[in-house]
């Protein structure tokens, strides 16, 4: 009998200098380990690629030092019972050019076809039924499609597709003008075709490169001529040209999905996954009803390290890490609580984020109006930040290493 196709995924994770608008958090921890719903942002994606069929690896491929995804990725390799690998990029070569860069290995498995997803997005990954789709349309890639409002669009790649067909008619990285309320989600499935188109794009470069030398107002013409020949862009430089060609195809999703780039859609992030656990992993949900375990309201993720006192009420949409302390009478609501962090008695904790090892005293509150796209919208506090008894934190950013001793409200605290 002949083995089965064998597949693979990739997924991108960046690196530090592509985490800036997720400072002061990505201090401490590439932006791709942030956790969301309690699991690492990356944790999402990767559990979702287990449910492909005869799936053989998981690569994820960033810029970041090898030893800080070092022990995630062995744990996440027991867990899911399947090979995962770090492969780090001595620079940053695109979205397209760090999965060319890696082709060889990604092709020692010799699979049919390749995952690509980028980390920071939040959704339901239907990665079985769009490889189904993917082998009906016979092209070379299908990409995950979504219907946005038409204002928020523009923040995507717009397209627009066959209404019959789904092939991926045209294709606009952030256009200035609206093209389409219909975006790509960041998540592909391609066949290995895809690192012939990759290596023409360089190829072309080169010779671009090269008539450069006689032609320097073709130098100044060109947009791309400050890209290396190796830095592919796969929405610019493979998606947009190959649109209307026959192939690429598009596989709508009708569930939710949003982009990961602020503090705060990590938090509404958080909750989302934290709502699909009720279907996916209801075990990681925390129950309770004050008696011998605190009120637990909505959808709640509590580490079974973190010590809460019984009358402590918690929730909707929180997530409370690994040696976390909740005191009598604490309250929290739509947050997340980070590692080793202590939240004393009657404090209060509302559309936050309270960074590792930091303290929320007495009858404190950190708090927000939760508007998840405002810069302020959220409060966050850094690292080892001390809010002392009876002070409130008001829609503000305070950075690690502070203490508070006064109430705050709209400041960024440096
Ligand atoms: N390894 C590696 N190397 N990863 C990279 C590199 C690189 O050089 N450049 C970007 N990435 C990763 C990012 O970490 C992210 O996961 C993904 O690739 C895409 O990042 P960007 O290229 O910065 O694009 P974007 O996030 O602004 O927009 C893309 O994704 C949207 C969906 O979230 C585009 O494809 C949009 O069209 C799309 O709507």
């Amino acid at each position: 009998m002949e083995s089965p196709e064998k597949v693979v995924a990739v997924i991108m994770v960046g690196g530090p200098t592509k985490g800036t608008r997720f400072r002061p958090l990505s201090f401490n921890t590439p932006k791709p380990l942030f956790p969301l719903a309690g699991q690492p942002m990356v944790h999402h994606p990767m559990s979702a690629c287990k449910r492909i069929p005869n799936l053989a690896q998981i690569y994820l491929i960033g810029f970041h030092e090898e030893r800080e995804f070092a022990l995630y990725v062995s744990s996440i390799s027991n867990e899911l019972k399947l090979p995962v690998r770090y492969l780090k990029e001595d620079k940053p070569h695109g979205s397209a050019g760090g999965l060319y860069y890696f082709r060889d290995i990604i092709m020692e498995d010799n699979p049919s076809h390749i995952f690509l997803l980028n980390c920071d997005v939040c959704c339901s990954f239907p990665l079985p039924a769009m490889l189904e789709a993917h082998k009906r349309y016979g092209g070379m890639g299908t990409m995950l499609v979504i219907k946005v409002s038409a204002e928020s669009a523009c923040q995507f790649g717009e397209l627009v597709a066959d209404q019959a067909t789904n092939e991926l008619l045209h294709y606009t990285e952030k256009p200035e003008t609206f093209v389409s309320d219909l975006i790509n989600c960041g998540v592909y499935v391609f066949t290995p075709e895809i690192f012939t188109v990759i290596e023409s794009v360089t190829f072309n470069r080169e010779d671009r490169a090269n008539l450069r030398r006689v032609s320097s107002f073709e130098a100044l013409q060109s947009a791309t001529r400050a890209l290396p020949t190796d830095f592919v862009r796969l929405d610019q430089d493979i998606l947009s040209p190959l649109a209307g060609k026959k192939k690429l195809y598009t596989y709508q999703t009708l569930d939710f999905w949003e982009q990961i780039k602020t503090p705060g859609m990590s938090l509404k992030c958080s909750g989302l996954y934290l709502a699909q656990f009720r279907f996916t992993s209801p075990h990681l949900l925390a129950s309770g009803d004050g008696k011998k375990n605190a009120t637990i309201v909505g959808d709640v993720y509590i580490h079974p390290s973190a010590k809460v006192h019984p009358t402590a009420k918690i929730g909707p949409n929180v997530s409370v890490s690994a040696n976390v302390r909740l005191g009598a009478g604490s309250r929290l609501i739509n947050c997340i609580i980070l590692d080793d962090v202590e939240i004393k008695e009657n404090a209060v904790v509302i559309n936050s984020i309270v960074g590792w090892k930091s303290l929320v005293g007495k009858w404190s509150r950190a708090q927000a109006d939760g508007n998840y796209n405002a810069k302020l919208g959220i409060t966050i506090l850094g690292e080892a930040v001390t809010v002392e008894d009876e002070v409130v934190v008001t829609n503000s950013i305070v950075l690690p290493n502070k203490t508070l001793n006064v109430s705050v409200q709209d400041e960024i605290i440096l």
